[in-house]
């Protein structure tokens, strides 16, 4: 039988919570060892109890391991084959930060309730050994925008295509059913942005904002985000976008999450990004929008996952 993936192709729904935790330097590993077994079983808790109170709900929660916390928890050996440390990306103008992460917990929910419940009972067991350093609480704005006001996800595989782009099958035998998650948390200069018109806007993403049409290739500009981003029909990843941020600052963001059968199919597209292709042709989303982080997990298939419950 093939290993089940965990929640990882469900769809973006209208709560998240993002949260990013690093182990403490004064927690023996022991300790952190056997808070971890009891977070695998937690994970696993939470999505059956979820399913079978609210089937409806469509809520789940997804765990992710670096790399630092995959040694440090002695995970099996070899590691997943692309997992390493996210190196940052420095383009002429803009880079892609990288910052530590030992476990990713991505939650989900209609319902802000049960996003915050599942959220909080996750905390209460982490904090005994490890801080959190991100906390994320992305909402669905409209039909599925961004804050800068373009329906994000269009072009994301559906159906079958989703498992098919986002959990490792024959690329690495060993952990069949696993996913590489990647994450950044952008923030957008929404001022310049919006002192943007619209038909520059809809440059910047090849696109337009009302009607979320595609621009056809030949005006669509070069340094445009799909332009860049789309890197062909068969390197694809599942994108989990959603809109964060405070509304009285002016400090509103994108956090990007994207799972991947591989990495190197989303090294290409931030390289695209932020370098450029060709070089110096850098994505325009970049003006207006800045990392803050930029982190690298692996995502065990359940069946590991219950195994690294104990
Ligand atoms: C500031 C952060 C970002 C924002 C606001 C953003 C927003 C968008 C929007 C509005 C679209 C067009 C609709 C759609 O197909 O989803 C799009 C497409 C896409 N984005 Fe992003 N994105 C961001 C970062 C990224 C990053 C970091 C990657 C990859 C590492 C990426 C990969 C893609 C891909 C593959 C597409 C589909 C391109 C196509 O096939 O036409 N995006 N994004």
């Amino acid at each position: 039988m093939q290993p089940n993936p965990q929640n990882v192709t469900d769809y973006p729904n209208n709560n998240t919570y993002f949260l990013v935790w690093n182990f403490r330097k004064n927690i023996t590993p022991e300790k952190i060892r056997s808070v971890f077994q009891r977070v695998c079983a937690l994970v696993i808790n939470l999505n059956n109890s979820a399913l079978d109170r609210f089937p409806d709900a469509k809520a789940s929660c997804v765990l992710g391991i670096g790399h630092d916390a995959w040694l440090k928890l002695d995970l099996p050996r070899p590691l997943p084959r692309e997992l390493k440390t996210f190196e940052p990306i420095i383009g002429s103008r803009h880079t892609a930060v990288a910052t530590e992460g030992d476990l990713h917990f991505h939650v989900r929910a209609d319902e802000k309730s049960l996003a915050y419940d599942m959220s909080a009972a996750i905390s209460g067991m982490m904090k005994e050994v490890a801080d959190c350093v991100v906390e994320v609480q992305g909402f669905r704005y409209w039909d599925s925008r961004s804050v800068l006001g373009f329906v994000d996800g269009t072009e994301n595989p559906h159906g079958a295509a989703r498992e098919y782009f986002a959990v490792i099958d024959g690329q690495d035998e060993r952990y069949k059913g696993g996913s590489y998650l990647f994450v950044q948390k952008y923030m957008h200069d929404l001022d310049a942005w919006n002192a943007l018109p619209v038909e520059e806007q809809e440059k910047v993403f090849g696109r337009t904002k009302e009607k979320d049409i595609e621009m056809a290739d030949e005006v669509k500009p070069k340094n445009s985000h799909t332009a860049l981003a789309n890197i062909g029909d068969d390197k694809k990843v599942v994108r989990d976008n959603m809109p964060f941020g405070s509304v009285s600052g002016n400090e509103m963001g994108t956090y990007f999450i994207c799972y991947a059968s591989t990495f190197s199919t989303v090294q290409e597209m931030l390289t695209n990004m932020f370098i450029g292709n060709p070089e110096g042709n850098y994505d325009r989303v970049l003006d207006f929008s800045t990392t803050k982080t930029g982190t690298l997990f692996f995502v065990p298939s359940l069946d590991m996952l219950d195994a690294f419950s104990g």
